[in-house]
Protein backbone atom coordinates (compact mmCIF):
# COMPACT_ATOMS: atom_id res chain seq x y z
CA UNK A 1 0.00 0.00 0.00
CA UNK A 2 1.28 3.31 -1.00
CA UNK A 3 0.05 6.41 0.22
CA UNK A 4 0.99 10.03 -0.87
CA UNK A 5 0.98 13.35 1.11
CA UNK A 6 1.00 16.46 -1.00
CA UNK A 7 2.48 19.17 1.49
CA UNK A 8 4.07 16.42 3.06
CA UNK A 9 6.42 19.35 4.32
CA UNK A 10 4.00 20.81 6.74
CA UNK A 11 4.84 20.93 10.01
CA UNK A 12 1.97 19.11 10.82
CA UNK A 13 2.70 15.90 8.82
CA UNK A 14 4.65 14.30 12.04
CA UNK A 15 0.87 14.09 14.01
CA UNK A 16 0.09 12.72 10.57
CA UNK A 17 3.14 10.01 10.66
CA UNK A 18 2.95 9.63 14.35
CA UNK A 19 -0.94 8.27 13.79
CA UNK A 20 0.22 5.81 10.82
CA UNK A 21 3.08 4.67 12.73
CA UNK A 22 0.61 4.33 16.46
CA UNK A 23 -2.20 2.52 14.05
CA UNK A 24 0.10 0.54 11.71
CA UNK A 25 -1.78 -2.29 11.97
CA UNK A 26 -5.20 -0.71 11.24
CA UNK A 27 -3.22 0.55 7.70
CA UNK A 28 -0.87 -1.54 7.13
CA UNK A 29 1.47 0.71 4.29
CA UNK A 30 4.48 -0.34 2.82
CA UNK A 31 5.50 3.39 1.78
CA UNK A 32 4.77 6.85 2.81
CA UNK A 33 5.50 9.74 0.16
CA UNK A 34 6.00 12.97 1.42
CA UNK A 35 5.81 15.43 -1.28
CA UNK A 36 6.57 19.44 -0.68
CA UNK A 37 7.42 22.37 -3.27
CA UNK A 38 10.09 22.92 -0.54
CA UNK A 39 13.79 20.84 -0.33
CA UNK A 40 14.77 21.90 3.23
CA UNK A 41 10.98 20.93 4.95
CA UNK A 42 11.19 17.83 3.33
CA UNK A 43 14.59 17.25 4.77
CA UNK A 44 14.05 17.81 8.30
CA UNK A 45 10.17 16.67 7.96
CA UNK A 46 10.74 13.43 6.22
CA UNK A 47 14.01 12.75 8.85
CA UNK A 48 11.61 12.40 11.55
CA UNK A 49 8.84 11.39 10.12
CA UNK A 50 11.54 7.90 9.14
CA UNK A 51 12.74 8.14 12.75
CA UNK A 52 8.89 8.19 13.65
CA UNK A 53 8.51 5.28 11.64
CA UNK A 54 11.35 3.48 12.90
CA UNK A 55 10.79 4.29 16.88
CA UNK A 56 7.58 2.77 16.61
CA UNK A 57 8.54 -0.20 14.58
CA UNK A 58 6.56 0.58 11.38
CA UNK A 59 8.26 -1.82 8.79
CA UNK A 60 7.42 1.00 5.50
CA UNK A 61 9.53 3.40 4.50
CA UNK A 62 8.97 7.07 4.30
CA UNK A 63 10.13 8.23 0.73
CA UNK A 64 10.50 12.65 0.10
CA UNK A 65 9.95 14.16 -3.60
CA UNK A 66 9.13 17.61 -4.83
CA UNK A 67 7.55 15.61 -7.93
CA UNK A 68 3.85 15.11 -7.47
CA UNK A 69 3.60 12.96 -10.77
CA UNK A 70 6.34 10.67 -8.85
CA UNK A 71 4.24 11.16 -5.46
CA UNK A 72 1.16 10.20 -6.96
CA UNK A 73 1.97 7.55 -9.21
CA UNK A 74 0.43 3.66 -8.06
CA UNK A 75 -0.80 5.72 -5.00
CA UNK A 76 -3.57 3.72 -3.54
CA UNK A 77 -4.69 6.89 -1.56
CA UNK A 78 -3.00 10.58 -2.00
CA UNK A 79 -3.79 12.67 1.14
CA UNK A 80 -4.10 16.60 -0.03
CA UNK A 81 -2.75 18.87 2.98
CA UNK A 82 -0.93 21.94 1.18
CA UNK A 83 -1.11 25.78 1.75
CA UNK A 84 -0.78 27.70 -1.23
CA UNK A 85 1.21 30.51 -0.97
CA UNK A 86 2.35 29.45 3.04
CA UNK A 87 1.12 31.35 6.28
CA UNK A 88 2.28 34.82 4.48
CA UNK A 89 -0.78 34.39 2.00
CA UNK A 90 -2.63 33.68 5.23
CA UNK A 91 -1.53 36.37 7.57
CA UNK A 92 -2.81 38.53 4.87
CA UNK A 93 -6.28 36.83 4.42
CA UNK A 94 -6.70 37.54 8.06
CA UNK A 95 -5.74 40.80 7.89
CA UNK A 96 -7.12 43.32 5.05
CA UNK A 97 -11.34 42.11 5.48
CA UNK A 98 -10.64 43.89 8.80
CA UNK A 99 -10.04 47.28 6.80
CA UNK A 100 -13.82 46.63 5.75
CA UNK A 101 -15.13 45.66 9.20
CA UNK A 102 -15.86 42.19 7.98
CA UNK A 103 -13.89 39.02 9.76
CA UNK A 104 -10.26 37.92 8.87
CA UNK A 105 -10.20 34.33 8.65
CA UNK A 106 -8.70 31.87 6.75
CA UNK A 107 -11.31 29.82 5.95
CA UNK A 108 -14.39 31.99 6.59
CA UNK A 109 -15.57 34.82 4.75
CA UNK A 110 -13.28 37.13 2.25
CA UNK A 111 -10.05 35.61 3.62
CA UNK A 112 -11.53 32.08 3.00
CA UNK A 113 -12.82 33.02 -0.82
CA UNK A 114 -8.87 34.28 -1.20
CA UNK A 115 -7.73 30.96 -0.13
CA UNK A 116 -10.30 29.22 -1.96
CA UNK A 117 -9.19 31.02 -5.28
CA UNK A 118 -6.05 30.51 -5.02
CA UNK A 119 -6.02 26.71 -4.01
CA UNK A 120 -8.60 25.35 -6.24
CA UNK A 121 -6.68 25.43 -9.70
CA UNK A 122 -3.53 24.06 -7.62
CA UNK A 123 -5.68 21.13 -6.27
CA UNK A 124 -7.38 20.59 -9.48
CA UNK A 125 -3.94 20.42 -11.29
CA UNK A 126 -2.84 17.89 -9.25
CA UNK A 127 -5.57 15.18 -9.20
CA UNK A 128 -5.25 15.25 -12.70
CA UNK A 129 -2.18 13.75 -12.04
CA UNK A 130 -3.68 11.47 -9.46
CA UNK A 131 -6.83 10.80 -12.45
CA UNK A 132 -3.87 10.06 -14.80
CA UNK A 133 -1.06 8.44 -12.54
CA UNK A 134 -3.47 6.42 -10.06
CA UNK A 135 -6.90 6.18 -11.35
CA UNK A 136 -7.93 3.66 -8.60
CA UNK A 137 -6.71 5.83 -5.71
CA UNK A 138 -8.88 8.06 -3.54
CA UNK A 139 -7.83 11.15 -2.75
CA UNK A 140 -8.57 12.57 1.07
CA UNK A 141 -8.51 16.76 1.48
CA UNK A 142 -7.68 18.44 4.01
CA UNK A 143 -6.75 21.10 2.51
CA UNK A 144 -8.80 24.59 3.03
CA UNK A 145 -11.36 25.69 2.65
CA UNK A 146 -12.37 21.90 2.82
CA UNK A 147 -16.11 22.28 1.25
CA UNK A 148 -15.41 24.23 -1.84
CA UNK A 149 -11.84 22.30 -2.24
CA UNK A 150 -14.05 19.27 -2.04
CA UNK A 151 -17.01 20.09 -4.56
CA UNK A 152 -14.17 21.46 -7.20
CA UNK A 153 -13.08 17.46 -7.02
CA UNK A 154 -16.01 15.98 -6.65
CA UNK A 155 -17.61 18.04 -10.06
CA UNK A 156 -14.07 16.87 -11.93
CA UNK A 157 -15.01 13.85 -11.72
CA UNK A 158 -12.36 12.87 -9.11
CA UNK A 159 -12.54 10.10 -6.35
CA UNK A 160 -12.14 12.44 -3.11
CA UNK A 161 -13.76 12.97 0.53
CA UNK A 162 -13.13 15.78 2.33
CA UNK A 163 -12.25 15.78 6.37
CA UNK A 164 -11.87 18.07 8.97
CA UNK A 165 -11.15 17.80 12.59
CA UNK A 166 -13.63 19.39 14.02
CA UNK A 167 -16.20 16.40 15.15
CA UNK A 168 -13.40 13.78 15.47
CA UNK A 169 -12.49 16.39 18.34
CA UNK A 170 -15.73 17.38 19.60
CA UNK A 171 -15.97 13.26 20.03
CA UNK A 172 -12.89 13.30 21.91
CA UNK A 173 -13.50 15.66 24.12
CA UNK A 174 -17.54 14.64 25.03
CA UNK A 175 -15.86 11.04 25.73
CA UNK A 176 -13.36 12.62 27.82
CA UNK A 177 -15.78 14.32 29.73
CA UNK A 178 -18.49 11.44 30.40
CA UNK A 179 -15.31 9.21 31.07
CA UNK A 180 -16.06 7.00 28.05
CA UNK A 181 -14.04 5.12 25.16
CA UNK A 182 -14.72 7.88 22.01
CA UNK A 183 -15.54 4.68 20.22
CA UNK A 184 -18.91 4.82 22.15
CA UNK A 185 -19.49 8.30 20.78
CA UNK A 186 -21.54 9.10 17.75
CA UNK A 187 -22.48 12.81 17.39
CA UNK A 188 -25.58 13.86 15.00
CA UNK A 189 -23.24 16.21 13.47
CA UNK A 190 -24.52 18.33 10.52
CA UNK A 191 -24.11 21.45 8.42
CA UNK A 192 -20.85 22.44 5.79
CA UNK A 193 -17.95 22.37 7.02
CA UNK A 194 -16.58 25.19 9.46
CA UNK A 195 -20.39 25.39 9.75
CA UNK A 196 -21.63 22.99 11.74
CA UNK A 197 -23.77 21.83 14.53
CA UNK A 198 -23.76 18.92 17.21
CA UNK A 199 -27.96 18.18 17.50
CA UNK A 200 -27.26 14.87 19.08
CA UNK A 201 -24.71 13.12 21.20
CA UNK A 202 -25.72 9.26 21.46
CA UNK A 203 -24.06 7.32 23.79
CA UNK A 204 -23.98 3.60 22.88
CA UNK A 205 -24.25 1.25 26.10
CA UNK A 206 -21.48 0.04 27.15
CA UNK A 207 -22.64 -3.72 26.02
CA UNK A 208 -23.30 -2.11 22.03
CA UNK A 209 -27.20 -3.22 22.59
CA UNK A 210 -28.11 0.26 22.83
CA UNK A 211 -28.03 3.84 22.92
CA UNK A 212 -29.32 7.79 23.91
CA UNK A 213 -28.84 11.22 23.58
CA UNK A 214 -26.99 12.35 26.36
CA UNK A 215 -26.79 15.90 24.91
CA UNK A 216 -29.00 17.18 27.58
CA UNK A 217 -26.77 15.72 30.50
CA UNK A 218 -23.96 17.27 29.15
CA UNK A 219 -25.36 20.61 28.88
CA UNK A 220 -26.84 20.01 32.73
CA UNK A 221 -23.21 19.19 33.69
CA UNK A 222 -20.57 21.00 31.59
CA UNK A 223 -22.67 24.08 30.44
CA UNK A 224 -20.38 26.59 31.10
CA UNK A 225 -17.41 24.44 29.65
CA UNK A 226 -18.88 23.37 26.18
CA UNK A 227 -19.51 27.26 25.81
CA UNK A 228 -16.20 28.26 27.01
CA UNK A 229 -14.48 25.61 25.00
CA UNK A 230 -16.59 26.69 21.76
CA UNK A 231 -15.77 30.30 22.81
CA UNK A 232 -19.54 30.84 22.51
CA UNK A 233 -21.89 32.34 25.10
CA UNK A 234 -23.14 29.69 27.42
CA UNK A 235 -26.95 30.99 26.59
CA UNK A 236 -26.69 30.87 23.33
CA UNK A 237 -26.22 27.18 23.37
CA UNK A 238 -28.92 26.36 26.25
CA UNK A 239 -31.42 28.34 24.10
CA UNK A 240 -30.43 26.54 20.78
CA UNK A 241 -29.53 23.15 22.48
CA UNK A 242 -27.06 22.44 20.32
CA UNK A 243 -23.41 22.82 20.07
CA UNK A 244 -22.13 24.99 17.35
CA UNK A 245 -18.62 24.18 15.61
CA UNK A 246 -16.10 27.65 17.23
CA UNK A 247 -16.65 28.28 13.70
CA UNK A 248 -19.84 29.71 14.21
CA UNK A 249 -18.37 32.51 16.35
CA UNK A 250 -17.58 34.06 13.14
CA UNK A 251 -20.99 34.55 12.41
CA UNK A 252 -23.19 34.55 15.55
CA UNK A 253 -20.63 37.14 17.02
CA UNK A 254 -19.28 38.43 14.00
CA UNK A 255 -18.80 42.22 14.97
CA UNK A 256 -17.07 41.31 18.88
CA UNK A 257 -14.61 38.69 17.48
CA UNK A 258 -13.57 42.02 14.65
CA UNK A 259 -12.96 43.76 17.62
CA UNK A 260 -10.99 41.33 18.58
CA UNK A 261 -8.85 40.98 15.94
CA UNK A 262 -8.27 43.95 15.31
CA UNK A 263 -6.39 43.96 18.65
CA UNK A 264 -4.73 41.00 18.40
CA UNK A 265 -1.46 39.33 17.02
CA UNK A 266 -2.97 37.29 13.53
CA UNK A 267 -3.49 33.72 14.00
CA UNK A 268 -0.85 33.16 10.48
CA UNK A 269 2.10 35.06 12.67
CA UNK A 270 1.30 33.23 15.88
CA UNK A 271 1.57 29.80 13.30
CA UNK A 272 4.52 31.02 11.26
CA UNK A 273 6.65 31.34 14.65
CA UNK A 274 5.61 28.20 15.98
CA UNK A 275 6.19 26.56 12.47
CA UNK A 276 9.60 28.15 12.31
CA UNK A 277 10.76 26.70 16.16
CA UNK A 278 9.25 23.30 14.88
CA UNK A 279 11.52 22.97 11.76
CA UNK A 280 14.08 23.31 14.12
CA UNK A 281 13.24 21.03 16.60
CA UNK A 282 13.05 18.88 13.59
CA UNK A 283 16.05 19.08 12.23
CA UNK A 284 17.47 17.43 15.64
CA UNK A 285 19.10 13.97 14.53
CA UNK A 286 17.57 12.65 18.35
CA UNK A 287 14.12 13.94 18.17
CA UNK A 288 11.84 10.87 17.22
CA UNK A 289 8.82 11.36 18.78
CA UNK A 290 6.15 14.32 17.68
CA UNK A 291 6.92 17.21 19.99
CA UNK A 292 4.35 18.70 22.70
CA UNK A 293 4.40 22.12 20.29
CA UNK A 294 2.47 20.36 17.94
CA UNK A 295 -0.28 20.07 20.36
CA UNK A 296 -0.96 24.12 19.86
CA UNK A 297 -1.51 24.06 16.49
CA UNK A 298 -5.51 23.38 15.28
CA UNK A 299 -4.92 19.92 14.13
CA UNK A 300 -5.45 17.55 17.13
CA UNK A 301 -6.69 14.05 16.08
CA UNK A 302 -5.75 15.03 12.85
CA UNK A 303 -4.12 11.65 12.01
CA UNK A 304 -6.43 9.22 14.01
CA UNK A 305 -9.45 10.69 11.68
CA UNK A 306 -7.31 9.96 8.40
CA UNK A 307 -6.24 7.23 9.65
CA UNK A 308 -9.76 5.84 10.00
CA UNK A 309 -11.11 7.41 6.24
CA UNK A 310 -7.98 6.08 4.56
CA UNK A 311 -8.61 2.82 6.41
CA UNK A 312 -12.11 2.47 5.63
CA UNK A 313 -11.52 3.78 2.00
CA UNK A 314 -9.37 1.35 0.93
CA UNK A 315 -10.49 -1.85 3.61
CA UNK A 316 -13.47 -1.45 2.88
CA UNK A 317 -14.28 -0.49 6.64
CA UNK A 318 -18.27 0.55 6.30
CA UNK A 319 -18.26 2.15 9.40
CA UNK A 320 -19.65 5.67 9.96
CA UNK A 321 -17.32 8.84 9.97
CA UNK A 322 -17.90 12.07 9.67
CA UNK A 323 -16.96 13.75 6.15
CA UNK A 324 -17.44 16.53 3.25
CA UNK A 325 -18.99 14.52 0.33
CA UNK A 326 -21.82 15.12 -2.01
CA UNK A 327 -25.19 16.43 -0.42
CA UNK A 328 -27.21 14.05 -2.86
CA UNK A 329 -30.59 14.25 -0.73
CA UNK A 330 -29.27 14.23 2.49
CA UNK A 331 -30.23 18.37 2.97
CA UNK A 332 -32.77 18.24 0.25
CA UNK A 333 -33.34 22.47 0.57
CA UNK A 334 -29.29 22.55 -0.72
CA UNK A 335 -28.76 21.26 -4.40
CA UNK A 336 -27.42 17.59 -4.62
CA UNK A 337 -24.27 18.77 -5.52
CA UNK A 338 -23.32 20.51 -3.06
CA UNK A 339 -21.14 19.57 -0.28
CA UNK A 340 -22.07 18.70 3.17
CA UNK A 341 -20.31 17.77 6.36
CA UNK A 342 -22.35 14.99 8.22
CA UNK A 343 -21.97 11.12 9.21
CA UNK A 344 -21.92 8.57 6.22
CA UNK A 345 -20.90 5.36 6.15
CA UNK A 346 -17.60 4.72 4.36
CA UNK A 347 -16.39 1.39 2.04
CA UNK A 348 -14.40 0.86 -0.76
CA UNK A 349 -16.99 2.56 -2.60
CA UNK A 350 -16.68 5.96 -1.14
CA UNK A 351 -18.74 7.36 1.57
CA UNK A 352 -22.61 7.41 1.54
CA UNK A 353 -24.32 9.79 3.82
CA UNK A 354 -26.53 9.11 6.41
CA UNK A 355 -30.07 10.90 6.62
CA UNK A 356 -30.61 13.64 8.47
CA UNK A 357 -33.45 14.63 10.26
CA UNK A 358 -35.00 17.97 8.42
CA UNK A 359 -33.01 20.63 9.23
CA UNK A 360 -34.39 23.83 11.59
CA UNK A 361 -35.08 27.20 9.86
CA UNK A 362 -32.25 28.88 12.74
CA UNK A 363 -29.89 26.65 11.12
CA UNK A 364 -31.03 26.38 7.27
CA UNK A 365 -30.99 29.92 6.10
CA UNK A 366 -27.18 29.94 7.21
CA UNK A 367 -26.52 26.71 5.35
CA UNK A 368 -28.27 27.48 2.59
CA UNK A 369 -26.57 31.20 1.89
CA UNK A 370 -22.93 29.54 2.52
CA UNK A 371 -23.87 26.75 0.20
CA UNK A 372 -24.72 29.64 -2.73
CA UNK A 373 -21.24 31.30 -1.67
CA UNK A 374 -19.42 28.56 -2.28
CA UNK A 375 -21.26 27.54 -5.21
CA UNK A 376 -20.20 31.33 -6.60
CA UNK A 377 -16.58 31.38 -5.12
CA UNK A 378 -16.12 28.07 -7.14
CA UNK A 379 -17.40 29.56 -10.25
CA UNK A 380 -14.73 32.33 -9.25
CA UNK A 381 -12.06 30.05 -8.74
CA UNK A 382 -12.34 28.11 -11.80
CA UNK A 383 -13.42 31.05 -14.18
CA UNK A 384 -11.43 33.72 -12.49
CA UNK A 385 -13.06 37.36 -13.12
CA UNK A 386 -13.55 40.69 -10.74
CA UNK A 387 -17.28 40.01 -11.21
CA UNK A 388 -17.28 36.55 -10.40
CA UNK A 389 -15.62 37.07 -7.29
CA UNK A 390 -17.89 40.32 -5.89
CA UNK A 391 -20.93 37.93 -6.43
CA UNK A 392 -19.41 35.31 -4.26
CA UNK A 393 -18.93 38.15 -1.88
CA UNK A 394 -22.43 39.75 -2.16
CA UNK A 395 -24.32 36.45 -1.41
CA UNK A 396 -22.01 36.02 1.52
CA UNK A 397 -24.21 36.06 4.76
CA UNK A 398 -21.61 37.93 6.46
CA UNK A 399 -20.93 40.62 3.24
CA UNK A 400 -23.59 40.92 1.42
CA UNK A 401 -23.32 44.87 1.24
CA UNK A 402 -22.74 45.76 -2.34
CA UNK A 403 -19.92 48.66 -1.12
CA UNK A 404 -18.36 46.23 1.02
CA UNK A 405 -18.45 43.49 -1.32
CA UNK A 406 -16.63 45.83 -3.83
CA UNK A 407 -14.16 46.94 -1.21
CA UNK A 408 -13.40 43.74 -0.11
CA UNK A 409 -12.97 42.25 -3.99
CA UNK A 410 -10.56 45.04 -4.70
CA UNK A 411 -8.73 44.51 -1.37
CA UNK A 412 -8.95 41.02 -2.06
CA UNK A 413 -7.46 41.06 -5.79
CA UNK A 414 -4.79 43.32 -4.96
CA UNK A 415 -3.23 41.19 -2.15
CA UNK A 416 -3.56 37.93 -4.20
CA UNK A 417 -1.94 38.98 -7.25
CA UNK A 418 0.98 36.55 -7.56
CA UNK A 419 -1.07 33.83 -7.27
CA UNK A 420 -4.39 34.54 -9.74
CA UNK A 421 -3.09 34.80 -13.03
CA UNK A 422 -6.76 36.37 -14.53
CA UNK A 423 -5.84 38.89 -11.82
C1 LIG B 1 -8.56 23.09 12.73
C2 LIG B 1 -9.40 23.15 11.48
C3 LIG B 1 -8.51 23.15 10.28
C4 LIG B 1 -7.58 24.32 10.36
C5 LIG B 1 -6.79 24.27 11.66
C6 LIG B 1 -5.98 25.54 11.85
O1 LIG B 1 -7.86 21.90 12.72
O2 LIG B 1 -10.28 22.06 11.38
O3 LIG B 1 -9.29 23.19 9.12
O4 LIG B 1 -6.68 24.31 9.27
O5 LIG B 1 -7.65 24.16 12.76
O6 LIG B 1 -5.01 25.31 12.81
P1 LIG B 1 -3.78 26.31 12.96
O7 LIG B 1 -2.93 25.75 14.03
O8 LIG B 1 -3.09 26.34 11.60
O9 LIG B 1 -4.37 27.64 13.29
MN1 LIG C 1 -11.14 22.00 9.37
Amino acid sequence: MKLAVIGGGSTYTPELVDGFARLQAELPADELVLMDPSEQRLERVGGLASRIFAKQGHPGRVTTTTSVEEAVEGADAVLLQLRVGGQAARQRDETWPLECGCVGQETTGAGGLAKALRTVPVVLDIAEQVAKRAPEAWIVDFTNPVGIVTRSLLQAGHRAVGLCNVAIGLERWFASLLEVEPARIRLDHVGLNHLTWERGVRLVDADGTGERDVLPELFERFGTEIAGHMHLPEPLLRRLGTVPSYYLRYFYQHDAVVEELRHEESRAATVARMEAELLEMYADPALDTKPALLEKRGGAYYSEAAVALVRSLLLDGGDVQVVNVRNGSTLPFLPEDAVVEVPARVDASGAHPLPVAPLEPIYAGLVAGVTAYEHLALDAALHGGRDRVSNALLAHPLVGQWDTAERLTDLLLANNREHLPWA
